[in-house]
Protein backbone atom coordinates (compact mmCIF):
# COMPACT_ATOMS: atom_id res chain seq x y z
CA UNK A 1 0.00 0.00 0.00
CA UNK A 2 1.25 3.16 -0.93
CA UNK A 3 0.97 6.06 1.77
CA UNK A 4 -0.33 9.14 0.82
CA UNK A 5 0.78 11.81 3.39
CA UNK A 6 -0.31 14.83 1.49
CA UNK A 7 -2.81 15.09 -2.04
CA UNK A 8 -3.96 18.22 -3.35
CA UNK A 9 -8.22 18.70 -4.36
CA UNK A 10 -8.09 21.93 -6.66
CA UNK A 11 -9.70 24.00 -3.67
CA UNK A 12 -7.97 22.09 -0.23
CA UNK A 13 -5.14 20.48 0.56
CA UNK A 14 -5.34 16.68 2.33
CA UNK A 15 -3.63 15.74 4.67
CA UNK A 16 -2.91 12.22 7.41
CA UNK A 17 -3.02 13.80 10.73
CA UNK A 18 0.49 11.98 11.94
CA UNK A 19 -0.40 12.91 15.60
CA UNK A 20 -3.06 9.92 15.00
CA UNK A 21 -0.87 7.28 14.36
CA UNK A 22 -0.42 4.37 14.66
CA UNK A 23 -3.74 4.12 16.37
CA UNK A 24 -5.91 6.14 13.82
CA UNK A 25 -5.93 6.68 10.20
CA UNK A 26 -7.55 10.22 10.22
CA UNK A 27 -7.38 12.60 7.42
CA UNK A 28 -7.55 16.52 7.17
CA UNK A 29 -9.24 18.50 4.33
CA UNK A 30 -8.08 22.05 4.95
CA UNK A 31 -8.38 24.95 2.86
CA UNK A 32 -6.94 28.09 4.66
CA UNK A 33 -3.38 29.19 5.41
CA UNK A 34 -4.38 29.31 9.07
CA UNK A 35 -5.05 25.69 9.29
CA UNK A 36 -2.20 24.40 7.54
CA UNK A 37 0.22 26.66 9.34
CA UNK A 38 -1.59 25.38 12.92
CA UNK A 39 -0.97 21.84 11.76
CA UNK A 40 2.28 21.98 10.64
CA UNK A 41 2.99 23.83 14.48
CA UNK A 42 1.22 20.85 15.58
CA UNK A 43 3.47 18.29 14.07
CA UNK A 44 0.18 17.14 12.26
CA UNK A 45 2.15 17.38 8.90
CA UNK A 46 5.68 17.29 9.50
CA UNK A 47 9.59 15.98 8.17
CA UNK A 48 11.40 18.70 6.12
CA UNK A 49 10.21 17.65 2.73
CA UNK A 50 6.50 17.31 3.71
CA UNK A 51 6.29 20.88 5.54
CA UNK A 52 7.60 22.35 2.30
CA UNK A 53 5.22 20.97 -0.20
CA UNK A 54 2.27 21.90 2.34
CA UNK A 55 3.63 25.26 2.45
CA UNK A 56 3.88 25.39 -0.64
CA UNK A 57 0.21 24.74 -0.87
CA UNK A 58 -1.01 27.18 2.07
CA UNK A 59 0.65 29.95 -0.43
CA UNK A 60 -1.72 28.94 -3.19
CA UNK A 61 -4.46 28.18 -1.16
CA UNK A 62 -4.59 32.02 0.17
CA UNK A 63 -3.69 33.47 -3.29
CA UNK A 64 -6.98 31.65 -4.38
CA UNK A 65 -8.99 33.59 -1.37
CA UNK A 66 -7.76 36.77 -1.76
CA UNK A 67 -10.35 39.25 -4.14
CA UNK A 68 -7.90 41.83 -4.40
CA UNK A 69 -8.03 42.40 -8.55
CA UNK A 70 -4.91 44.70 -8.75
CA UNK A 71 -1.38 43.33 -8.14
CA UNK A 72 0.34 45.01 -5.77
CA UNK A 73 -2.94 45.02 -3.09
CA UNK A 74 -2.79 41.03 -3.69
CA UNK A 75 0.72 41.15 -2.94
CA UNK A 76 0.70 42.35 -0.35
CA UNK A 77 -2.15 40.27 1.55
CA UNK A 78 -0.64 37.24 0.00
CA UNK A 79 2.82 38.48 2.14
CA UNK A 80 0.71 37.90 5.35
CA UNK A 81 0.00 34.58 4.56
CA UNK A 82 3.46 34.19 3.98
CA UNK A 83 4.94 35.51 6.82
CA UNK A 84 2.52 32.94 8.58
CA UNK A 85 3.91 29.79 6.78
CA UNK A 86 7.43 31.14 7.45
CA UNK A 87 6.80 31.86 11.22
CA UNK A 88 5.84 27.69 11.90
CA UNK A 89 9.06 25.74 11.94
CA UNK A 90 12.42 27.42 11.47
CA UNK A 91 14.94 24.56 11.43
CA UNK A 92 13.45 22.75 7.97
CA UNK A 93 15.28 24.24 4.64
CA UNK A 94 12.60 23.07 2.64
CA UNK A 95 10.04 25.48 3.77
CA UNK A 96 12.46 28.26 3.33
CA UNK A 97 13.02 27.17 -0.77
CA UNK A 98 9.56 26.44 -1.25
CA UNK A 99 8.60 29.93 0.35
CA UNK A 100 10.85 31.36 -2.06
CA UNK A 101 9.90 29.43 -5.11
CA UNK A 102 6.49 30.79 -4.49
CA UNK A 103 7.05 34.26 -3.97
CA UNK A 104 9.14 34.48 -7.32
CA UNK A 105 6.28 33.31 -9.06
CA UNK A 106 4.29 35.75 -7.51
CA UNK A 107 6.09 38.84 -8.57
CA UNK A 108 6.91 37.88 -11.80
CA UNK A 109 3.02 37.28 -12.86
CA UNK A 110 1.62 39.56 -14.99
CA UNK A 111 -2.50 40.08 -13.28
CA UNK A 112 -3.96 38.60 -10.45
CA UNK A 113 -5.94 35.97 -12.11
CA UNK A 114 -2.43 34.61 -14.12
CA UNK A 115 -0.84 34.57 -10.30
CA UNK A 116 -3.52 32.48 -8.87
CA UNK A 117 -2.99 29.57 -11.21
CA UNK A 118 1.14 29.73 -11.50
CA UNK A 119 1.22 29.44 -7.68
CA UNK A 120 -1.43 26.32 -7.93
CA UNK A 121 0.76 25.12 -10.52
CA UNK A 122 4.56 25.56 -8.90
CA UNK A 123 3.02 24.19 -5.09
CA UNK A 124 1.30 21.07 -7.44
CA UNK A 125 5.29 20.58 -9.21
CA UNK A 126 7.40 21.34 -5.76
CA UNK A 127 4.80 18.42 -4.63
CA UNK A 128 5.78 15.57 -7.48
CA UNK A 129 9.35 17.25 -7.57
CA UNK A 130 9.99 16.13 -3.95
CA UNK A 131 8.30 13.07 -4.16
CA UNK A 132 10.66 11.86 -7.26
CA UNK A 133 13.78 13.38 -5.75
CA UNK A 134 12.98 10.94 -2.84
CA UNK A 135 12.82 7.96 -5.30
CA UNK A 136 16.29 8.77 -6.96
CA UNK A 137 17.77 9.41 -3.81
CA UNK A 138 16.85 5.90 -2.47
CA UNK A 139 17.86 4.10 -5.73
CA UNK A 140 21.57 5.66 -5.18
CA UNK A 141 21.55 4.91 -1.48
CA UNK A 142 20.67 1.65 -1.27
CA UNK A 143 23.92 0.57 -3.17
CA UNK A 144 25.71 1.18 0.26
CA UNK A 145 23.21 -1.07 2.31
CA UNK A 146 24.77 -4.53 2.20
CA UNK A 147 22.73 -8.12 2.58
CA UNK A 148 22.28 -8.81 6.16
CA UNK A 149 22.80 -5.23 7.36
CA UNK A 150 21.25 -4.18 10.37
CA UNK A 151 20.13 -0.62 9.92
CA UNK A 152 19.73 1.90 12.69
CA UNK A 153 17.63 4.98 12.03
CA UNK A 154 16.24 7.77 14.07
CA UNK A 155 12.90 9.75 14.17
CA UNK A 156 10.76 9.34 10.85
CA UNK A 157 12.13 9.85 7.68
CA UNK A 158 9.86 7.59 5.33
CA UNK A 159 6.75 8.55 3.42
CA UNK A 160 4.86 10.69 5.88
CA UNK A 161 7.78 13.03 6.12
CA UNK A 162 8.51 13.40 2.53
CA UNK A 163 5.61 11.79 -0.20
CA UNK A 164 7.11 9.58 -2.82
CA UNK A 165 9.51 7.19 -0.63
CA UNK A 166 11.34 8.70 1.99
CA UNK A 167 14.79 9.42 2.51
CA UNK A 168 16.24 6.98 5.04
CA UNK A 169 13.46 5.16 4.76
CA UNK A 170 13.40 5.34 1.28
CA UNK A 171 17.01 3.72 0.79
CA UNK A 172 16.18 1.15 3.39
CA UNK A 173 13.06 0.04 1.60
CA UNK A 174 15.01 0.02 -1.76
CA UNK A 175 17.40 -2.03 -0.64
CA UNK A 176 14.74 -4.67 0.72
CA UNK A 177 13.10 -3.87 -3.09
CA UNK A 178 16.56 -4.90 -4.49
CA UNK A 179 16.06 -8.58 -2.52
CA UNK A 180 18.76 -7.40 0.77
CA UNK A 181 18.05 -9.29 3.51
CA UNK A 182 18.25 -6.16 5.77
CA UNK A 183 16.60 -5.29 9.28
CA UNK A 184 15.80 -2.26 11.31
CA UNK A 185 16.73 -0.90 14.91
CA UNK A 186 14.50 1.86 14.99
CA UNK A 187 14.87 4.79 17.86
CA UNK A 188 11.52 5.42 19.60
CA UNK A 189 13.08 9.18 19.17
CA UNK A 190 11.20 11.17 22.32
CA UNK A 191 9.98 13.20 23.47
CA UNK A 192 7.54 12.91 20.18
CA UNK A 193 7.75 8.96 19.57
CA UNK A 194 7.85 9.82 15.82
CA UNK A 195 10.46 6.81 15.85
CA UNK A 196 7.97 4.36 17.45
CA UNK A 197 4.57 5.80 16.15
CA UNK A 198 5.79 6.20 12.13
CA UNK A 199 8.65 4.80 11.80
CA UNK A 200 7.50 0.76 12.85
CA UNK A 201 3.81 1.89 11.25
CA UNK A 202 5.86 2.29 7.82
CA UNK A 203 8.14 -0.46 8.58
CA UNK A 204 5.60 -2.89 8.66
CA UNK A 205 2.70 -1.24 6.30
CA UNK A 206 6.56 -2.33 3.90
CA UNK A 207 7.18 -5.52 5.27
CA UNK A 208 10.35 -5.22 6.89
CA UNK A 209 11.71 -6.84 9.89
CA UNK A 210 12.06 -4.30 12.61
CA UNK A 211 13.12 -4.10 16.21
CA UNK A 212 12.04 -0.79 18.22
CA UNK A 213 14.48 0.56 21.01
CA UNK A 214 14.23 3.39 23.29
CA UNK A 215 17.03 6.37 22.00
CA UNK A 216 19.07 5.28 25.05
CA UNK A 217 19.46 1.77 24.15
CA UNK A 218 21.17 2.66 21.13
CA UNK A 219 24.99 2.87 22.35
CA UNK A 220 24.55 -0.34 24.04
CA UNK A 221 23.10 -2.48 20.62
CA UNK A 222 26.19 -0.04 18.37
CA UNK A 223 29.04 -1.08 20.78
CA UNK A 224 28.17 -5.13 20.68
CA UNK A 225 28.00 -5.19 16.96
CA UNK A 226 24.73 -5.30 16.32
CA UNK A 227 24.17 -2.40 14.27
CA UNK A 228 25.96 -2.23 10.73
CA UNK A 229 25.48 1.54 9.90
CA UNK A 230 23.47 4.21 10.83
CA UNK A 231 21.09 6.09 8.47
CA UNK A 232 18.75 9.25 9.16
CA UNK A 233 17.41 12.18 7.25
CA UNK A 234 17.78 15.68 7.44
CA UNK A 235 16.42 19.46 8.45
CA UNK A 236 18.96 21.37 6.91
CA UNK A 237 22.68 20.45 5.33
CA UNK A 238 24.92 23.90 5.20
CA UNK A 239 27.90 24.28 3.08
CA UNK A 240 30.53 22.53 4.68
CA UNK A 241 28.27 19.39 5.30
CA UNK A 242 27.21 20.46 8.65
CA UNK A 243 23.32 18.63 9.61
CA UNK A 244 20.58 19.86 12.02
CA UNK A 245 18.43 16.70 11.94
CA UNK A 246 16.08 15.20 15.08
CA UNK A 247 17.47 15.93 18.66
CA UNK A 248 19.48 12.67 19.39
CA UNK A 249 21.40 12.36 15.93
CA UNK A 250 24.38 14.32 17.07
CA UNK A 251 24.73 11.45 19.87
CA UNK A 252 24.33 8.34 16.80
CA UNK A 253 26.66 10.02 14.99
CA UNK A 254 29.38 10.44 17.60
CA UNK A 255 28.92 6.56 18.61
CA UNK A 256 28.97 5.47 15.27
CA UNK A 257 32.57 6.66 14.49
CA UNK A 258 33.55 5.94 18.04
CA UNK A 259 32.52 2.38 17.01
CA UNK A 260 33.71 2.44 13.47
CA UNK A 261 30.70 2.09 11.33
CA UNK A 262 29.47 4.17 8.86
CA UNK A 263 26.96 7.55 9.63
CA UNK A 264 24.67 8.55 6.86
CA UNK A 265 22.86 11.37 5.69
CA UNK A 266 19.83 10.79 3.18
CA UNK A 267 18.18 14.17 2.23
CA UNK A 268 17.22 15.88 -1.41
CA UNK A 269 19.18 18.98 -2.74
CA UNK A 270 15.89 20.68 -0.70
CA UNK A 271 17.93 20.38 2.24
CA UNK A 272 20.89 21.62 1.54
CA UNK A 273 21.42 25.41 2.10
CA UNK A 274 24.37 26.83 0.85
CA UNK A 275 23.49 30.55 2.63
CA UNK A 276 25.20 29.08 5.79
CA UNK A 277 29.28 28.53 6.13
CA UNK A 278 28.68 26.06 9.24
CA UNK A 279 25.74 24.52 11.38
CA UNK A 280 26.32 26.98 14.46
CA UNK A 281 24.48 29.03 12.18
CA UNK A 282 20.94 26.75 11.78
CA UNK A 283 18.39 28.22 13.68
CA UNK A 284 17.28 25.08 16.10
CA UNK A 285 13.34 25.06 17.33
CA UNK A 286 12.70 25.21 20.73
CA UNK A 287 9.09 23.65 21.43
CA UNK A 288 7.00 23.20 24.22
CA UNK A 289 8.86 22.15 27.77
CA UNK A 290 5.06 20.13 28.20
CA UNK A 291 6.22 17.77 25.59
CA UNK A 292 8.93 16.40 27.28
CA UNK A 293 7.43 16.35 30.80
CA UNK A 294 4.58 14.65 29.45
CA UNK A 295 4.04 11.81 26.86
CA UNK A 296 0.58 11.99 24.70
CA UNK A 297 -1.09 14.45 26.91
CA UNK A 298 -0.39 12.23 30.22
CA UNK A 299 1.86 13.95 32.98
CA UNK A 300 5.69 12.10 34.11
CA UNK A 301 7.60 14.17 35.86
CA UNK A 302 6.67 16.32 39.53
CA UNK A 303 4.24 19.38 38.66
CA UNK A 304 6.33 22.59 37.74
CA UNK A 305 9.35 20.31 36.89
CA UNK A 306 11.57 22.33 34.42
CA UNK A 307 12.13 21.32 30.94
CA UNK A 308 14.13 22.13 28.01
CA UNK A 309 12.70 20.82 24.41
CA UNK A 310 15.20 21.50 21.27
CA UNK A 311 13.68 19.61 18.10
CA UNK A 312 16.81 19.32 16.03
CA UNK A 313 20.89 19.24 16.89
CA UNK A 314 23.48 19.36 15.00
CA UNK A 315 25.66 17.08 13.88
CA UNK A 316 29.26 18.33 12.71
CA UNK A 317 30.27 16.93 8.67
CA UNK A 318 33.39 15.24 10.60
CA UNK A 319 31.28 12.63 11.94
CA UNK A 320 29.21 11.79 8.84
CA UNK A 321 30.87 9.13 5.99
CA UNK A 322 28.35 10.36 2.96
CA UNK A 323 25.77 12.54 2.57
CA UNK A 324 23.25 10.66 -0.18
CA UNK A 325 21.37 13.11 -2.45
CA UNK A 326 19.36 12.65 -5.71
CA UNK A 327 22.37 13.75 -7.56
CA UNK A 328 24.57 10.79 -6.31
CA UNK A 329 26.80 10.55 -2.69
CA UNK A 330 29.13 12.85 -1.61
CA UNK A 331 31.69 12.33 1.00
CA UNK A 332 34.09 14.73 2.38
CA UNK A 333 35.44 17.18 1.30
CA UNK A 334 31.84 17.88 1.51
CA UNK A 335 32.28 21.96 0.48
CA UNK A 336 33.24 20.74 -2.90
CA UNK A 337 30.91 17.96 -3.01
CA UNK A 338 27.61 19.75 -1.94
CA UNK A 339 28.63 22.61 -4.93
CA UNK A 340 28.42 19.70 -7.00
CA UNK A 341 25.23 18.06 -6.36
CA UNK A 342 22.99 21.69 -5.56
O1 LIG B 1 10.12 17.32 14.10
P1 LIG B 1 9.97 16.48 12.88
O2 LIG B 1 9.24 15.21 13.12
O3 LIG B 1 9.44 17.25 11.70
O4 LIG B 1 11.47 16.08 12.52
C1 LIG B 1 11.71 15.35 11.37
C2 LIG B 1 13.13 14.95 11.18
O5 LIG B 1 14.00 15.32 11.94
C3 LIG B 1 13.44 14.16 9.95
O6 LIG B 1 14.51 13.30 10.19
C4 LIG B 1 13.80 15.12 8.81
O7 LIG B 1 12.81 16.09 8.64
C5 LIG B 1 14.00 14.40 7.55
S1 LIG B 1 12.50 13.82 6.86
C6 LIG B 1 12.92 13.10 5.41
Amino acid sequence: MSIKAIEWLDDRVKILDQTRLPRKEVYLELSDYQSIASAIVELKIRGAPAIGIVGAYAIALSALKIESAQKDEFLAKLRIAIQTIAATRPTASNLFLAIDRMQKVAEAGEDVKQIKAALVNEAVKIHAEAAELTRRLSRHGAELIKDDFTILTHCNAGALATTGYGTALGVIKQAKEQGKNIKVLATETRPLLQGARLTAWELKQANIPFTLITDSMAGYFISRGEVDCVIVGADRIVANGDTANKIGTYTLAVLAKENGIPFYVAAPTTTIDTSLASGDEIPIEQRSPAEVTHIQGVSIAPEGTQARNPAFDVTPHRYITAIITENGIITEPYGEGIKGVV
